[in-house]
């Protein structure tokens, strides 16, 4: 290639990189667009799936591998958890997280003890900002199901289905 041939493709290549950087600099700056709520509700949606609360909350999530529409997610589990402590459900928590406030779950998930199989100690050692996104992803999500199954006292037979624990659990 001669040297001039070489100078027209640089300046060529020169002009396309400039314009290039013209039209992204007129381009809204994209990662800057999400509000401070919307991540910290994103990072609601992290926690919440990998803390595992939809393996109970969400209705069919266990036993489907987790292919529960976002409609259905937490909205509390009609599966009953039957053992020495009676038979429990899994709380519908879109239902729960409209009558309480970001304050009163915060205060609430240093302190909570449920019966079992609700892992509270999980919980109870969660840093205060991973509380207040699970509480702002949650509520976020609006209103939705029915209330979960009421609790059945110990010896009492729940109806089907539900999951029964051994009487001796250790
Ligand atoms: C292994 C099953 C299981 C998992 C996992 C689980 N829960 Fe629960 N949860 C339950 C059950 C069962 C109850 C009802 C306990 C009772 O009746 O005492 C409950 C109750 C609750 C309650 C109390 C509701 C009320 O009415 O007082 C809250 C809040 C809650 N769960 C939040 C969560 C969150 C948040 C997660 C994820 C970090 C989670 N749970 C994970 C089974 C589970």
């Amino acid at each position: 290639m001669r040297a001039r041939t070489i100078f027209r493709v640089v300046a060529a290549l020169s002009w396309a990189a400039l314009s290039a950087v013209a039209i992204a600099g007129d381009a809204p700056a994209r990662p800057s667009t999400k509000t401070a709520n919307e991540n910290e509700i994103e990072r609601g949606r992290y926690l919440v799936a990998i803390s595992g609360c939809h393996d109970c909350h969400t209705p069919g999530f266990l036993a489907t591998g987790g292919k529960a529409p976002q409609k259905e997610w937490l909205t509390g589990g009609v599966m009953g958890w039957r053992g020495p402590w009676g038979t429990t459900y899994p709380a519908n928590l879109r239902l729960y997280f409209q009558e309480i406030n970001e304050a009163q779950w915060v205060q609430l998930a240093r302190e909570i003890r449920r019966r079992p199989p609700m892992p509270y100690y999980s919980l109870n050692s969660m840093s205060e900002a991973d509380v207040r996104s699970i509480y702002k992803f949650i509520n976020s999500l609006g209103a939705a199901g029915k209330p979960a199954p009421a609790f059945v006292t110990p010896g009492k037979v729940p109806p089907q289905p539900y999951v029964q624990f051994p009487d001796k659990l250790k």
